[in-house]
């Protein structure tokens, strides 16, 4: 029983491998392009015999069929794509290409492969498509959070571009059969994030005592779920989600980003006191990001009364176990941000 795990050198890609090593059987294949955001240092802690790694795109559809035939991949599970909303604004055309054109190769590889299946083969087969709330738009404060029957009102070229595939991955599914499930979280936090999101961003400038960028007056709110949490969901939909279907994950924890910022203030003041001023003192109120979305929060009924799946790690506690683990994980920060881990990908790989 093989999975594949596309994307699984990126921040929620590496916690699922961990995860799947932890608790389950399953041998896993991971297929990541390694891009700025695909780090191997992500697998130091695991055990390499429990997995394989194959570098390569989902846009290489004759690469995919060839690895789900060549390891008779039970599940698919996909978390390649480009996933930052600042980067999209710069430069939208990557986010088209990997998330769009690269899910559209993942759903027709996969369909290929499915067709050929025997039909006890084919009755194991699923393709988990993991996405983002972003997809539903920006709530205002007063509103209530997603449920899977939002509307798709996506605002940034990343968003547009995760709902896009949604709807792809959809598609296989009603037109021609594919066992397909989709789940859309919030934002994650917790080990292995790269430091351009907000929260390893704020520990990374903190201790090396540069501003604290808060886009705009700060009072825009996210739905913060740990990423273990998020792996648990994923998991549970993959075990027990009915195809053709969507499921909402968030953390039923919205903070305000002035909250958040202030909360690993608080604890990096504890942990790593500095010594003459304080880490709010490093916070600056910058430019606004442009079509910045206002709130993020959703509703997770669905997942929990169908699949009993809860969050179950606090922010308090999750966020305390974030800011130690970046503490005691220096090098492996250092080594994104001074470029040496892209000179080692070159030595590697080219
Ligand atoms: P990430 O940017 O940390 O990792 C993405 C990974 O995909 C990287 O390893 C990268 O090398 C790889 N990749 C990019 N293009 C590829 C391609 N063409 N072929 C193969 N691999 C490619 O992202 P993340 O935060 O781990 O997010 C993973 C998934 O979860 C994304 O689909 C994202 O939309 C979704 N998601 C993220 C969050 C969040 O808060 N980070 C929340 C909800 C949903
Ligand atoms: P981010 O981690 O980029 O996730 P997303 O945009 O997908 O929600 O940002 C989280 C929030 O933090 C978002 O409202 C933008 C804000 N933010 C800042 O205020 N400053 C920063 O430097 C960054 C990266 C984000």
């Amino acid at each position: 029983m093989t999975i594949l795990i596309t994307g699984g050198a990126g921040f929620i890609g590496s916690n699922f491998t961990q995860y799947c090593i932890k608790h389950t059987n399953q041998k896993i294949i991971v297929l990541d392009k390694l891009t700025y955001a695909g780090n191997l240092n992500n697998f130091e802690n695991l055990q390499k015999s429990k997995f394989k790694f194959v570098r390569g795109s989902i846009e290489d559809k004759e690469l995919v069929e060839s690895i789900l035939k060549k390891n008779k991949i039970v599940s698919v599970i996909n978390f390649a794509a480009e996933s930052h909303v600042d980067r999209s604004i710069h430069g939208p055309y990557e986010f088209i290409k990997t998330n769009i054109v690269g899910t559209f190769k993942l759903l027709e590889a996969s369909l290929t492969y499915y067709s050929k299946l025997s039909s006890s083969e084919a009755e194991k087969y699923k393709f988990l498509h993991v996405s983002t709330d972003e997809v539903y738009g920006s709530l205002r404060n007063n509103e209530n959070p997603f449920t899977e029957l939002n509307q798709f009102k996506p605002n940034s070229p990343y968003a547009a571009s995760k709902a896009s595939s949604d709807h792809l991955v959809r598609a296989f599914n009603k037109t021609y059969g594919l066992p397909t499930l989709i789940t859309n979280c919030s934002n994650n936090y917790g080990p292995y994030q790269f430091p351009e999101k907000l929260i390893p961003l704020i520990i990374l400038n903190a201790i090396n005592s540069k501003e604290i960028p808060i886009y705009g007056n700060g009072k825009q709110i996210r739905d913060w779920l740990y990423v273990e949490d998020h792996c648990s969901a994923i998991m549970a939909v993959l075990n027990n989600g009915k195809f053709g279907e969507t499921y909402n994950i968030g953390g039923l924890n919205e903070k305000t980003n002035l909250e958040v910022v202030n909360t690993v203030c608080d604890i990096l003041e504890e942990l790593k006191p500095r010594e003459k001023d304080k880490y709010k003192d490093l916070i600056k109120h910058v430019k606004d990001r442009p079509g910045h979305d206002q709130r993020y929060a959703i509703n997770s009924d669905k997942i929990s009364k169908e699949l009993g799946w809860y969050p179950s790690v606090k922010f308090e506690e999750g966020i305390r176990r974030t800011v130690k683990w970046y503490l005691n994980n220096l090098n492996w920060m250092n080594e994104i941000i001074s470029g040496d881990y892209k000179k080692w990908i070159k030595k590697n790989y080219f």
